[in-house]
């Protein structure tokens, strides 16, 4: 089976591009992680782009040149789909429509609910009893782009935002795969 090449956006922990490269690593998953892209050189989750021997990149693309350039550094790469994964930027418009190509980002709540940050924060104080994670296509709206699979989690009295990240991200880690694989199908 020819893998597709994908390329990772992180910018924090990078505990779901983890679960993507071992996923990847399985033989009759669609993509192989060939590119990791950070918007700063703190984040923790580099560590597995030196680990697995993924070639990285720091990278700011909300400068324009810097976008033209990097636009044609994933086309010589081959890259046919970009997983978001804990980015922090929102992506350039311009990036969206001159990439052509397939943008995924997976979100900590079940979107349309709590789009934007603080979603663990935001769904205890609203006392909410069932929460999950999306995945779904990028566009230029902030978490808005069609659903392609979502994974719930139900909220037990006693969670915290520590034992509700933990949850959800468990979940994540499923959901994001499951996601690449029905992409592909
Ligand atoms: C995940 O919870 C994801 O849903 C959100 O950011 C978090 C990233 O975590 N978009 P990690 O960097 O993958 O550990």
């Amino acid at each position: 089976m020819v893998k597709k090449k994908a390329c990772v956006f992180i910018s924090g922990s990078g505990t779901n591009l983890k679960a993507l490269i071992k996923s990847s690593r399985e033989y009759n998953f669609p993509i192989n992680i060939n590119y990791i892209v950070s918007n700063t050189n703190k984040a923790k989750g580099i560590k597995f782009a030196k680990l697995y021997k993924i070639p990285f990149r720091v990278l700011n693309l909300n400068h324009i040149i810097t976008l033209e350039s990097f636009l044609n550094d994933l086309q010589k790469r081959n890259i046919s789909i970009i997983c978001l994964a804990g980015y922090m930027k929102i992506l350039n418009k311009q990036f969206i429509s001159k990439f052509n190509k397939k943008i995924i980002n997976i979100h900590p709540s079940l979107l349309p609910k709590y789009k934007g940050l603080n979603t663990f924060k935001r769904t205890l104080k609203d006392k909410e009893q069932l929460t999950g994670c999306t995945v779904h296509y990028v566009n230029n709206k902030l978490d808005s782009g069609m659903t392609i699979l979502k994974k719930k989690v139900y909220i037990q009295p006693n969670d915290n935002e520590k034992t509700l990240k933990a949850k959800v991200q468990a979940k994540e880690y499923r959901a994001y795969s499951e996601s690449v694989f029905n992409i592909f199908r």
